[in-house]
């Protein structure tokens, strides 16, 4: 079978097409043929390491967390997927040398393989392990809000989504709908307020050309209810002029800057809640509670992706995908997708 592999850390040219041997899934585990895989930041982050040279963990590495494909073999002990079920994946190259999507065959366990509902293609099942994922946890740590998300669990709370255009933020908006929010979201520019309005938004707010803490202050008087942040240390200052009493804050990135300052006194004077998201640590309860939800939402047609719902695709072969990584790692606006089998 055709993979990309990497042996070491680097630039995109370090993505290397081969051929491999297909292995059997052993006790626990599925194989899956991978129609789509998906590029997200943390993939280019792991191929490029924190600094130049960084050791791999492993001698050579399948890249890409996310995709979707069919069951095509399962191992002793497998018992609710079987072969021909259509399925979407998540961190599928998390601790895995040969786990990631971007190949032809991909063994994993079981509890990283989930059904992908009749209704959705594999363009939107490989969108979403880290983008809906990590949503959805962002979307259900608040000190007065849901565990679990379905339509009315957010029934009168505002959301206030940050960078809303970005794929966490795009899967944010639509699942906070979804359950029943008014969300706000915010943007740096016209063509991203477009993409946002698309998926759902109520209000838009594009954060350079407006005073973003008045504005949502004139939408939500009595302050916000939650914050899905990608920024947390740009936006620290905006967090807490619109974060209403008993609020919280999720930080799922770090985007703009790594070091935050908070004033402690007005922080505690409205009993803020932040809480940090990381979907590789956050628990394999957490990770299977979101997809079943976000399964229940393809299901009623709230996650669609594509341009006309705010997420613009872009596909590329598996044998470019040192192209597609380059195009996240350039901050390509929408979804990058590597189409890995012919369908
Ligand atoms: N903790 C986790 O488990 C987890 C999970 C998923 C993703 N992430 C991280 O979250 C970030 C976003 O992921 P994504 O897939 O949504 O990326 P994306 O599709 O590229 O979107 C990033 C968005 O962030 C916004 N942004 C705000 N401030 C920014 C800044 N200073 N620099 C760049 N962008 C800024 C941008 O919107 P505007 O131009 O409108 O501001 C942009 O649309 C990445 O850093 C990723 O590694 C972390």
């Amino acid at each position: 079978m055709k993979a990309i592999v990497y042996r070491a850390t680097g630039d995109p040219s370090v993505l290397e097409l081969v051929d491999r041997e297909i292995r059997d899934p052993g006790r626990g585990e599925v194989r899956v043929r991978i129609m789509v895989s998906a590029v997200n930041p943390t993939d280019w982050k792991s191929r490029r390491g924190a600094k130049p040279g960084e050791p791999l963990p492993f001698a050579e590495v399948v890249p890409n967390q996310d995709g979707a494909g069919v069951v095509d073999a399962v191992g002793p002990g497998v018992e609710h997927l079987h072969v021909g079920d259509r399925v979407w994946l998540a961190l599928a190259a998390y601790q895995r040398a040969d786990g990631g999507t971007a190949q032809e065959f991909a063994v994993l366990p079981v509890e990283r393989v989930f059904p992908l509902p009749e209704n959705a293609g594999f363009d939107l099942g490989a969108s979403l392990g880290v983008p809906a994922i990590t949503a959805h946890r962002a979307l259900t740590i608040a000190e007065d809000g849901p565990r679990r998300l379905h339509p009315g669990t957010l029934d009168g709370k505002v959301v206030l989504v940050a960078g809303g255009a970005g794929a966490v933020g795009h899967a944010a908006i639509q699942l906070a709908k979804w359950a029943g929010a008014v969300v706000i979201t915010t943007v740096s520019g016209p063509a991203k307020a477009a993409l946002v309005t698309a998926a759902g938004a109520d209000h838009v707010i594009n954060y350079r050309e407006t005073h973003a803490a008045a504005e949502i202050r004139r939408i939500a008087p009595n302050g916000v209810d939650q914050i899905v942040e990608v920024a947390p240390a740009q936006n620290a200052e905006l967090d807490l002029a619109v974060i209403r009493n008993r609020g919280s804050v999720a930080v799922y990135a770090n985007n703009g800057g790594d070091q935050m300052s908070l004033d402690v006194r007005r922080h505690f004077s409205l009993n803020v809640r932040y809480q940090f998201v990381l979907l590789y640590t956050v628990g394999m309860a957490a990770v299977q509670a979101a997809a079943e939800d976000i399964n229940a939402a393809i299901a009623d047609g709230a996650l669609p992706v594509g341009e006309a719902a705010g997420l613009p695709l872009h596909r590329f072969d598996l044998a470019d995908t040192a192209a597609a990584h380059a195009a996240v790692e350039e901050n390509i606006v929408g979804k990058v997708l590597i189409d890995v089998s012919a369908g």
